[in-house]
């Protein structure tokens, strides 16, 4: 078992007002937290499937005397919403939950957005720690201290910017998640490699020499990324940015195959895969990229995700879900592009001739 191999010690990392600490370090840091403060109880927030895979891993690393209530809801995107917030406050209210209650939210980043959201907006916000349990929660979720739920169609329409006491990163919580979720997570760690770090892009090119006892680092490494570039722009005016690079399409693919009768819904990294090839092919037509670079990008994604199947008629309508996207400032589309692999480019405009010769190629 991969996840299993001794790690060396990872130190923690010092995000926006809190640390984030992995693995071994992670639990200590955890209990001495329980320890120095004086929390009256402690709810765990966990969806159904990880207080099945994760929660009996995570209780007999937790030493504290309080009082724990487990509160779980059903899994799913679906559910991350007003209703279930009401819910849970309901039940933190049931179960006695005052000012000095701690909540842990337990699960991916479902669990840790709505999680966050509970806790924030609880008599007016109680302390919370995030312990993320998938690949794209961890590398993702765990930085940048957003939190909220959708409203309808509408993702993370409602919430607030609030830190955790601290995060949690245990990479043998991964050992149940599915291979397509691994795969969705991964997009996110080859995006920081594109617009940040061209030599950590580098190592996922042959990703079946890496040695999965170092795929540990690869986290590590994804985080300290995603957290220089939300310190250097906490409020996203400008290098944060970036983090949306295959975002702008990939976004418009996600929610065209979610609403579609016929579609096979995308997974989030699986949609954004997609749009960070389109969006390569636009850098390279607008010479930012080489035509090298563009075929190392191209052939390393396609390798790792199947191709999805866009027909003709499907573009139009995933262009007018771009156009609806709450990005788009004064109703231009920006892009971020990349300026060669591991830098990027804001701000850009595009065309939509280009953004269709995209998906030609895309197709081709
Ligand atoms: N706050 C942020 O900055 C930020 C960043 C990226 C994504 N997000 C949000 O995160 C959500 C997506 O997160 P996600 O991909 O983790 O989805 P998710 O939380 O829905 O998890 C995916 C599935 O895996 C299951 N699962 C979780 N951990 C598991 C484990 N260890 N073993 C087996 N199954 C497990 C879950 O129950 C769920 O069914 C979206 O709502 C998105 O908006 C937030
Ligand atoms: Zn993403």
């Amino acid at each position: 078992m991969w996840f299993h191999k001794p790690k060396r010690n990872m130190q923690s990392i010092q995000a926006n007002n809190y640390l984030v600490h992995f693995n071994q370090n992670a639990y200590e840091a955890l209990n001495t937290h329980l320890k120095e403060n004086k929390y009256s109880n402690l709810f765990i927030i966990v969806d159904n499937e990880t207080n099945e895979y994760c929660l009996p891993k995570f209780l007999p690393l937790l030493e504290t005397d309080l009082n724990i209530e487990i509160i779980e809801f059903e899994a799913g995107e679906a559910n991350k919403n007003i209703e279930t917030c009401i819910q849970i406050w309901n039940v933190l209210t049931e179960l006695g939950a005052d000012r000095k209650s701690l909540i842990i939210n337990l699960g991916g980043g479902v669990v840790t957005d709505l999680g966050g959201f509970v806790a924030s907006t609880f008599k007016r916000g109680i302390d919370f720690i995030n312990i993320p349990t998938t690949l794209l929660s961890m590398v993702d979720a765990s930085v940048g201290g957003k939190t909220g739920v959708d409203l309808g169609n509408l993702k993370n329409q409602i919430g607030v910017i609030n830190v955790p006491q601290m995060v949690l990163i245990d990479s043998n919580y991964l050992e149940t998640l599915s291979q397509a979720e691994m795969r969705s997570g991964l997009a996110e760690m080859l995006k920081h490699g594109l617009i940040y770090d061209a030599a950590y892009w580098k190592q996922f090119l042959d990703l079946k020499s890496i040695d999965y006892a170092d795929f540990d680092e690869l986290i590590y490494r994804s985080v300290e990324i995603k957290n220089d570039i939300v310190i250097q722009d906490p409020t996203e005016k400008n290098i944060r940015k970036a983090l949306n690079f295959g975002h702008t399409l990939g976004h418009a693919i996600e929610s065209y195959f979610l609403e579609s009768e016929i579609k096979t819904t995308l997974l989030h990294g699986e949609a954004i895969a997609i749009g960070m090839i389109l969006e390569s092919y636009i850098s390279l037509h607008k010479g930012l990229i080489s035509t090298e670079e563009y075929a190392e990008i191209k052939t390393a994604l396609k390798n790792i995700y199947d191709d999805v199947q866009i027909e003709e008629n499907d573009i139009d309508p995933i262009l007018e879900l771009l156009i609806h996207d709450k990005k788009n400032e004064y109703g231009l589309i920006q892009f971020a592009l990349i300026e060669g692999i591991g830098k990027i480019k804001i701000n850009q405009s595009v065309e939509n001739k280009l953004i269709l010769d995209a998906f030609q190629d895309y197709k081709s």
